[in-house]
């Protein structure tokens, strides 16, 4: 891509920062477990709604050897509200291999992050370019946006391609800076209405969803400590997904656990707690 019109590019992106950047808890700090945490968080929750859960969460686990001794339901109760479930067990999974594997140390290489439960190939990049300033690129759905009309990319530029330009147009030296920039842009300036370009997944619609019915089920468990399958199967009877599969699911992934002749159930490694 020609010089000109990178050097034009990244003006306008830094200009608008300058002015109107946004100031979050995660982004004063460059400790790689603190970031880690935050983009975990921000992989489906609003940015608002992450910052004062990301603090309450570092004040509670305040590196991968405490999280990783929490039990799966003190993660789980420190997770709630935050939606996906899910991601807060992968969270606790990775602090366990971060412990376990690295000396208790987040990895700085995007090929043994990416191998941590709940990191993908955009959060394996985003965790070295907040915390190290890694003259890498991250590319997330702002961030695509941004790149795509601000370029004038076709919508139907391929992952790698656009990473690649990413690459191309990264101010070497100012990687934190800069994606910091494009995400303010991307949120503030140049939003999804504005530009018409769509997300390339959409988050489907949430109230009776099968996620919905794993939480709410989750919820429970963590209210009611145990809770017979049997019962579970009368209260959910009118899930449309099948209770029992979503049950099972549960029990595959090791978020909860079923035992006894009467079929309990109850947060997965809680068997030295009482009941
Ligand atoms: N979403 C993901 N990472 C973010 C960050 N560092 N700042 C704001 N929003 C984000």
């Amino acid at each position: 891509m020609n010089t000109t019109r990178v050097e034009a590019f990244q003006a306008k992106i830094f200009d608008f920062y300058e002015k109107s950047r946004r100031s979050f808890p995660w982004r004063s700090t460059n400790d790689r477990y603190a970031v880690m945490v935050s983009e975990v968080m921000l992989q489906q929750t609003q940015a608002d709604r992450v910052a004062p859960r990301f603090v309450r969460w570092l004040e509670r686990f305040p590196d991968p050897r405490s999280l990783a001794s929490a039990s799966l339901r003190e993660v789980l109760e420190e997770w709630s509200g935050l939606g996906y479930n899910a991601r807060g067990q992968r969270l606790h999974r990775a602090a366990s291999m971060i412990v376990e594997q690295h000396g208790g140390r987040v990895p700085a290489d995007p090929a043994q992050l990416i191998e941590l439960p709940g990191i993908g190939a955009y959060t394996s990049r985003s965790i070295l370019v907040f915390a190290d300033n890694l003259d890498i690129a991250a590319v997330d759905t702002n961030i695509r946006r941004v790149l795509i009309y601000e370029l004038n990319l076709p919508e139907s530029i391929t992952p790698k391609a656009l990473l690649d330009v990413a690459g191309e147009v990264l101010p070497k030296g100012r990687s934190r800076d800069w994606h910091n920039a494009l995400m303010d842009y991307g949120a503030m300036e140049l939003t999804g209405r504005k530009t018409g370009i769509a997300p390339l997944t959409r988050q489907s619609s949430f109230k009776g969803s099968r996620r919905w019915y794993r939480g709410a089920l989750l919820r429970e468990l963590l209210t009611s400590g145990e809770l017979s399958r049997e019962s579970v199967e009368e209260r959910y009877a009118e899930c449309p997904h099948g209770i029992a599969s979503i049950v099972d699911s549960l029990v595959m992934e090791s978020m909860i656990e079923e035992y006894g002749e009467n079929r309990m159930l109850r947060i997965a490694g809680e068997s030295g707690r009482g009941g």
